[in-house]
Parts: C-alpha cells; sequence; structure tokens
C-alpha cells in the first residue's frame, strides 16, 4: 500500500492543537517535502503556525469550521482544490468531546449533543463525499491519494461517560473500513487512526485533568506511533493501549468486509453467493 511518503499536499483539518497540529508539523519535515495545509477555526493558531514554520514555503493555512452548512463547505472544499491541484490527501484530525450523563437526562444539551455528532462524524462524512470527485481524478491518473480517519480507542469499546462521542466514533470506525475496501480500487486509500486517552487541551477544562495527566499517553509520543504507522502505509493504526483492544476486537475485520463486497457484487451479477458467510468468524 502506499504511504505518507507517496503524498504531495496534505490538508489536515484540525490542525490548530494536539495531535493534528503535531503530526502537520511531522509530516512537513518529511523528506519528501509535502506541502501541508493547515485547517481549523482559531485564526490566531493559524496565524502562529504560519509565522513560526511558514518560512519554508510549504506550510499554508485555511481557517474552516467544518460545522458549517454543506454550501459552505462545498465551496471550500472547491477553493481547496482550485488553489492546491496537487492536494491528494486529507487528514480529520477535528474532534470534539463532551460528558453526558444518561441518568440525568434534563442535563443533556441536545444541541451539544447534535453538534458532537456533526463534528465528529457528520461533517467527516460530507467533506469526504466533497473531496472525493478530486481524490478519485487524481487517483484514476495513477496518483494514490489518501483519506486519514482519526477515531478513538473508544469507537471499540465505548466510554459510557461519554457515550455520544463514543457513537461517534464507532461510526466513523465503520465509515472507515467500508471505504477503505470500496475506494482502494479507485486508488483512493482510507487509513484509520486510533489514539488512546492522549494529553490533550481537549481535558484542559476538566477538574480532574491532573490526574488524567499521570496516565495519558504524552503528545510526542502519540505522534511518533502514528507517524511509523504513516510510513509504514498500515490501513489502521491503532496506538499504545489500542492495539491489544484492536488485536481482539477489530482484526480480521477489513478483510471480512472486503469479502461481503465481493459477494454482494457476485450476486448483484447474478452469480448467488451466500452473503451470511463472509460474515462468518475467521476458524484458523
Ligand atoms: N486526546 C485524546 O485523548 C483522544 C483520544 C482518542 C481520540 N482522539 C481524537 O483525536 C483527534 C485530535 O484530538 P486532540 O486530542 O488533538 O484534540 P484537540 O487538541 O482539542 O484538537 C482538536 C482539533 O479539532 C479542531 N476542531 C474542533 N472543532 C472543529 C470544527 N468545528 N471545525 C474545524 N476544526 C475543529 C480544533 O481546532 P479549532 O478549535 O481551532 O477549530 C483542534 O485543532 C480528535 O478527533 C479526537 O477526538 C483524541
Amino acid at each position: 500500500m502506499p504511504t505518507i511518503n507517496n503524498c504531495r499536499c496534505i490538508l489536515i483539518i484540525g490542525a490548530t492543537s494536539g495531535l493534528g497540529r503535531k503530526l502537520a508539523l511531522s509530516i512537513l519535515s518529511l523528506p519528501s517535502r509535502p506541502i501541508v495545509i493547515v485547517c481549523g477555526r482559531r485564526q490566531e493558531r493559524l496565524d502562529e503556525l504560519a509565522s513560526s514554520y511558514g518560512g519554508s514555503g510549504r506550510l499554508k493555512t485555511m481557517r474552516l469550521d467544518i460545522t458549517a452548512d454543506p454550501s459552505t463547505l462545498r465551496s471550500a472544499v472547491s477553493n481547496i482544490v482550485r488553489a492546491y491541484p496537487d492536494l491528494d490527501a486529507v487528514m480529520f484530525s477535528s474532534g470534539v468531546q463532551h460528558y453526558f450523563d444518561f441518568t440525568r437526562p434534563e442535563t443533556i444539551n441536545l444541541d451539544l449533543l447534535s453538534n458532537e455528532l456533526t463534528t465528529n462524524y457528520t461533517s467527516v462524512v460530507n467533506l469526504i463525499v466533497l473531496f472525493l470527485p478530486h481524490l478519485i481524478k487524481l487517483g484514476s491518473s495513477g496518483r494514490p491519494t489518501f483519506l486519514y480517519l482519526v477515531s478513538a480507542g473508544m469507537a471499540i469499546i465505548p466510554g459510557a461517560w461519554v457515550p455520544n462521542f463514543s457513537a461517534s466514533k464507532a461510526a466513523l470506525h465503520n465509515l472507515s473500513m467500508a471505504l477503505a475496501v470500496q475506494l482502494r480500487r479507485k486508488n483512493v486509500h482510507v487509513v484509520e487512526i486510533m489514539p488512546p486517552l492522549v494529553e490533550s487541551e481537549m481535558y484542559n477544562r476538566l477538574p480532574h485533568r491532573d490526574r488524567l495527566a499521570t496516565f495519558w499517553m504524552p503528545l510526542d509520543e502519540c505522534t511518533k506511533h502514528t507517524m511509523a504507522g504513516l510510513v509504514a502505509g498500515a490501513p489502521q493504526i491503532p496506538i499504545g493501549m489500542v492495539a491489544p483492544v484492536h488485536q481482539k476486537y477489530v482484526a480480521g475485520k477489513l478483510e471480512a468486509a472486503s469479502k461481503i463486497l465481493q459477494n454482494h457484487e457476485e450476486n448483484r451479477k447474478g452469480n448467488p453467493v451466500n452473503m451470511n458467510s463472509g460474515f462468518m468468524p475467521r476458524t484458523h
């Protein structure tokens, strides 16, 4: 499978802080010297990135709120593709996380619930749809292209204190596998990054942030593991304690999804195949 080293121009959404920011800087330092477009809502963070790293001429900034309405997203995508026709990778590191206690439903803010799902899932899938015509066209011309999705360990086993976050990441996890098997034939390579609990600004407002800090994975370490997976061209990059969880619950699923798609296509061609056979667990 092609790797991040093949990438000439990457857009990273959610690069104003945390993992997205660190990955943007690591990718900028690759020997292949790609153009890196960093994206997020906070203009002052984008300005700081531009003034610290823009001197290379390869770090570009772009302000975008991915929860914008579809027509705003559509024109943002067409502006990006027009400005950067070489764009061959899009990474979605944007995300929000909220605690919801369903034993006290009166405390649940439905706007926040909906925004979490939109940010972590619906807007991502909308943007994927909007970027795909460009990526598929480039892929068909022989250039490998990439979609990098950042899910979470909680996509596999839910964190019950963040049920909607876990569900949004589980949706992204399933989408990522389905798109990986559909799009590989178009030379569009879908990669899922699955972080554990990682040092993050996301936790700054929590009263127990300092306790979390005693066992979260340092951001540099998470970035290092992610880069190793990106350079190796792994289709899924489970990091730290997510690796054994992935081994137990996810290993083999991509191959099974591929088999189920093949069975589905045989049936559509009129060749009867038992669709259920793809779901059977491996016996060896
Ligand atoms: N840290 C963890 O423990 C952990 C664990 C599992 C998975 N993850 C996932 O890893 C990814 C990175 O998390 P992180 O820890 O690096 O968090 P972070 O530091 O809070 O970064 C989140 C990024 O998302 C961007 N963002 C949020 N809402 C946005 C919107 N509406 N439009 C555009 N950008 C938006 C933020 O930029 P602006 O505010 O400037 O828009 C920021 O750059 C997320 O998808 C997160 O869910 C994190």
